[in-house]
């Protein structure tokens, strides 16, 4: 086999935030808008030549990263997508966000891991490169998904999104005060994917209207935002949750946790993602913090998310990429 001369002492890094879905998941498969915006958790990658660093090869602690498709193929896969040299390469990853929860997890490793590669072979690259490139491995993990998280994750902002339009960034005219807390089940996107494709086929008419009402609920929403109207964006987001319920996407779990979210005081709670498991947003314009004390103290994690993000602390951004010399 051909030897590939690869850069030495060089370690390509790229982070990449998770993503919540504030309205809209599911609906967004097929053509209906959606909107998102970055957590302040998130996953880094680095990248190196094995030979520089031989014996620190880690493979990715198993309970921290999405492992559904082992990482030498990942690597195969971005590499080939940004068309640079298919090598045996060492991978670092860590990880503060938790995985399979509906919170970008494998959208936050495959774009790290394009702009780790990218910055390791000197590649510049948009975030809408990296986002297509990204896409690729996201099919990797999820089949055909609409793009709407490694896009918000790619961008990294509060984003309304179409499925094959570019994105429109949105402004928020008050900070976004959520909570997001952890179910104890994984998410089932693809199972819930698939189960609203069955249900589709069968009774096209109810699931069609519901998907066209959580449409109409996307626009009411991007409207509340843009005016800080938090009364309109939760009612939007309670009838949210409802739809998806009444489609089959919650479970019991998710919805023990947004009717005690509402009961604790937030405004507003629904699930986030594919569902079928997973994490509920909740909406807090009010008494946050004792909402999440009152989730600690009940045994769930939680934790705050504001958009714009906070300055200082959990929400600083860090860099997006990066080269260091080992
Ligand atoms: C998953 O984060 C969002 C879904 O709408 C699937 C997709 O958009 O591909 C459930």
């Amino acid at each position: 086999m051909k030897r590939i001369a690869l850069p030495q002492n060089r370690i390509g890094t790229g982070h990449a935030p998770g993503k919540v879905i504030l309205l809209g998941e599911h609906a967004v498969v097929y053509g209906w808008p959606a909107i998102a915006l970055p957590l302040n958790r998130g996953i880094s990658v680095e990248v190196f030549s094995r030979e520089t660093a031989s014996g620190s090869y880690l493979d990715p602690p198993r309970s921290n990263t999405p492992q559904r498709i082992g990482l030498e193929e990942l690597i195969r896969t971005a590499s080939r997508a940004l068309r640079c040299p298919v090598a045996r390469l060492g991978v670092r990853i860590s990880s503060t966000l938790p995985p399979a929860m509906g919170l970008g997890s494998s959208a936050a490793l495959s774009v790290a891991l394009v702009r780790a590669l990218a910055a390791y072979h000197r590649l510049p690259l948009s975030d809408t490169e990296t986002s297509n490139h990204a896409y690729v491995l996201e099919c990797r993990f999820h089949g055909r998904p609409s793009g709407i998280d490694n896009t918000t994750v790619a961008h990294a902002t509060l984003l309304r999104f179409v499925r094959g339009s570019a994105p429109t960034f949105l402004h928020s005219r008050q900070p976004l005060p959520l909570l997001i807390v952890l179910g104890k089940q994984p998410r089932a996107t693809r199972t819930m994917v698939e189960t609203l494709r069955q249900r589709q086929a069968h009774d096209p008419r109810t699931t069609e209207a519901a998907f066209a009402r959580i449409g109409t609920l996307v626009d009411a929403a991007t409207h509340a935002l843009h005016e800080g109207d938090w009364n309109s964006l939760a009612l939007c987001m309670n009838e949210n949750h409802s739809i998806l319920r009444a489609l089959g996407v919650s479970t019991p779990e998710l919805d023990v946790l947004v009717e005690r979210a509402r009961r604790h005081g937030a405004w507003a709670a629904k699930l986030t993602g594919g569902g079928g498991g997973g994490a509920v947003v909740c909406l807090c314009p009010e008494e946050r913090d004792r909402v999440q004390r009152r989730f600690t103290e009940e045994g769930w994690t939680c934790w705050p998310v504001d958009w714009p993000p906070r300055q200082g602390g959990l929400h600083e951004r860090p860099a997006t990429h990066g080269l260091r010399i080992a």
